[in-house]
């Protein structure tokens, strides 16, 4: 059975990975590690893993069938967890990004689809193995304004892993 490794996500727009790349560089400067590239900075809503090509449609229905608010989301904390993963993400996640989630799960499980279902953190990945676990910080506030949210496949080339944005999903109007 054909199977594509997918997550539903936040995709920033070029103006926004622009912002969020000085603030990486300088993190990436004092803290090493592997940085995140510019086009695959993300926030992750839902992360599926291996899932059959044969579901795509059903995918995209889930994904078209999420109806909550677009919002403002201001990331102004960074830190590094015990793994190495240093993260930009929000002090406390909007309304609105909850109802998304909570909406966008509820419909996975709803259709029977299989995804890593542990307590949702919303954050941004900006390097992994940085050695600075444990660090916690506040940093100039980057705002996103988030319209849509995206499902993606995740491609293992040589160089590493390379996201391909499979469908947008707008959100309905704040
Ligand atoms: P991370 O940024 O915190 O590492 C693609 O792998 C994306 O899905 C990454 O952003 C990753 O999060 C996220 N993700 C969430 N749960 C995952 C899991 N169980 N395995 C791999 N990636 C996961």
């Amino acid at each position: 059975m054909d199977t594509s490794r997918l997550f539903f996500a936040l995709w920033p727009n070029k103006a926004t990975r622009e912002t969020v790349i000085e603030l990486r560089k300088e993190f990436h400067d004092q803290y090493g590690g592997r940085a995140v590239p510019a086009e695959a900075l993300h926030i992750t809503l839902a992360f599926l893993g291996e899932t059959p090509n044969a579901r795509f449609a059903e995918l995209s229905a889930i994904g078209r069938s999420v109806m909550t608010p677009s919002f403002q989301l201001t990331l102004s904390r960074a830190g590094c967890w015990s793994g190495g993963i240093f993260w930009l993400a929000p002090i406390e996640p909007p309304l609105a990004l909850i109802a998304l989630v909570m909406s966008l799960h509820g419909a996975l499980k709803a259709e029977k689809v299989l995804f890593d279902n542990k307590r949702f953190v919303p954050h941004m990945t900006l390097l992994r193995r940085a050695g600075s676990r444990g660090t916690e910080m506040m940093v100039a506030p980057i705002e996103l304004s988030v319209q849509d949210f995206v499902l993606v496949q995740a491609l293992r080339t040589e160089k590493g892993a390379r996201y391909e944005v499979i469908e947008r999903f707008p959100l309905a109007a704040g």
